[in-house]
């Protein structure tokens, strides 16, 4: 098992480009299999949950080849396949396959992606859409089997806003006969992108960014190339250390308006945020002030900083209230954090953060991706020396983040190896 090993109380500087999103690259290297032409991805991040993708996607025949981080996806050979249950578990974004394999193979049948650490993750709003539109759905438990020669577009309303959903939704509908129509849409700037890659394709998808989201069918979609949205979980994970740590650094390539509610929050708390055209730079030279933090679908504060936001809270000064509403397990992180000496209290959906001058080095593993780098944040602020273990749940979502954080003057290194 590898972990990190991190010397805290190091401040900040420098410079750091912020990476392609790894919730955008997903839903797109699905939709590039809706084409039999190539496709070429820009400002791939090399991460994890990229790499499962590709095993996935290149176990139905689809070609992948690197050149840096410019991805190329040719799926004209594509064949049916029967993956394995635990490898597709290892990357929930592999429902997202649903959509563009029906569309090419006209049966699909995929290993149910399960709960996880946070929380159980059904596939309903996916499964009833698909239904609607006139595919046969068999749920056999463990494995999901979708059948259809054809789709046809529907008007369908979400009970919730589901990223997902939206998401195998526009890529069912781009290749469906008719006109789909999707109410209480998400709105996340990953739909956005999505919705981009599909138009360039051929797709006819307006209101992308808006909760009513068209989609007028096509016959077919050809390649494209395209270029990812940055990160901006990976650049509010950096603000967020910047904030806990103390320092001044630039992030190339951040876009300031998908991340507006951290960057609210972050200015709340006293954090100066500076907006330059080539990217933001953050300025933190006093303890943060506690701020209250309610978890939303986007344009609200992302459930996906919940726990780096809570990370800050435990240094802050004063007392802050998080309420988590997208996810119903989303706080197995605090007894974690409680090991560096973090006063938290969960009530339900709610926690109560008493923050502290100072945390302690400790040793504590990460339960997810998120909650490993919000534990990686405390142990950068923490006096002494701390242990993050899991580090492959952070790898799944943070490209080579210790040598990021070390090129910005961080001490943290890598130790053990792979299983
Ligand atoms: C995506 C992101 C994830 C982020 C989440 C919310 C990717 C690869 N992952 O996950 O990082 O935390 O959005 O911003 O983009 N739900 C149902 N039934 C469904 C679908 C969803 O009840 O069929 C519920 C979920 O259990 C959850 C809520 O809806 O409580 C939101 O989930 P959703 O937006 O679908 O998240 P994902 O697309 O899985």
């Amino acid at each position: 098992m590898q972990e990190f090993v991190v010397c805290g109380g190091k401040k900040l500087y420098g410079e750091a480009e912020i990476r392609g999103a790894k919730n955008s690259v997903l839903p797109v290297m699905a939709a590039a299999v809706l084409s039999k032409e190539e496709c070429v991805l820009e400002r791939v991040p090399l991460l994890e949950d990229v790499f499962v993708m590709c095993e996935l996607l290149r176990s139905y025949g689809v070609k992948i080849r690197f050149e840096g981080s410019t991805m190329f996806i040719d799926s004209a050979g594509i064949k049916p396949a029967q993956p394995d249950e635990e490898f597709c578990k290892r990357v929930r974004a592999s429902s997202l396959l649903f959509a563009p394999l029906l569309h090419r193979l006209e049966i699909v049948s995929l290993p149910v992606p399960g709960g996880c650490a946070i929380g159980a993750r059904p596939l309903d709003y996916h499964l009833n859409a698909f239904g609607a539109m006139g595919a046969e759905v068999l749920d056999c438990g463990s494995k999901i089997i979708l059948r259809a020669s054809g789709l046809r577009g529907k008007e369908i309303c979400l009970d919730f806003p589901s990223v997902g959903a939206t998401e195998n939704i526009m890529m069912a509908a781009a290749l469906a006969y008719g006109t789909t129509v999707i109410r209480n849409a998400a709105r996340e700037p990953e739909i956005v992108d999505l919705a981009a890659f599909l138009n360039k394709m051929g797709a006819c998808i307006t209101g992308a960014g808006c909760s009513v989201i068209t989609v007028e069918g096509v016959n077919s979609l050809h390649g494209t190339v395209h270029r990812v949205i940055p990160d901006r979980i990976e650049l509010a994970t950096l603000m967020t250390a910047v904030a806990m740590t103390g320092g001044d650094c630039l992030f190339r390539g951040a876009d300031a308006q998908t991340s507006s509610a951290v960057i609210a929050k972050l200015r709340e708390s006293g954090i100066s945020i500076l907006e330059y055209e080539e990217g933001l730079r953050v300025i933190a030279y006093q303890r943060p002030r506690s701020v209250d933090i309610i978890s939303m679908p986007y344009p609200g504060f992302p459930t996906d900083m919940q726990p780096q936001m809570m990370a800050m809270q435990t240094v802050a000064s004063g007392i802050s209230v998080i309420t988590e509403t997208v996810f119903e397990n989303r706080f197995r992180h605090i007894a974690e954090m409680q090991r560096f000496g973090a006063k938290i209290k969960n009530i339900g959906n709610k926690a109560l953060v008493f923050g502290r001058e100072y945390l302690r080095g400790a040793v504590v593993e990460a339960s997810d991706l998120r909650a490993g780098a919000a534990l990686l944040l405390m142990a950068m602020a923490a006096e002494g020396e701390s242990v993050v273990k899991n580090a492959v749940l952070i790898d799944r979502g943070y490209q080579q983040i210790e040598k990021l954080l070390s090129s910005l003057g961080a001490d943290i290194i890598r130790n053990g190896f792979d299983e």
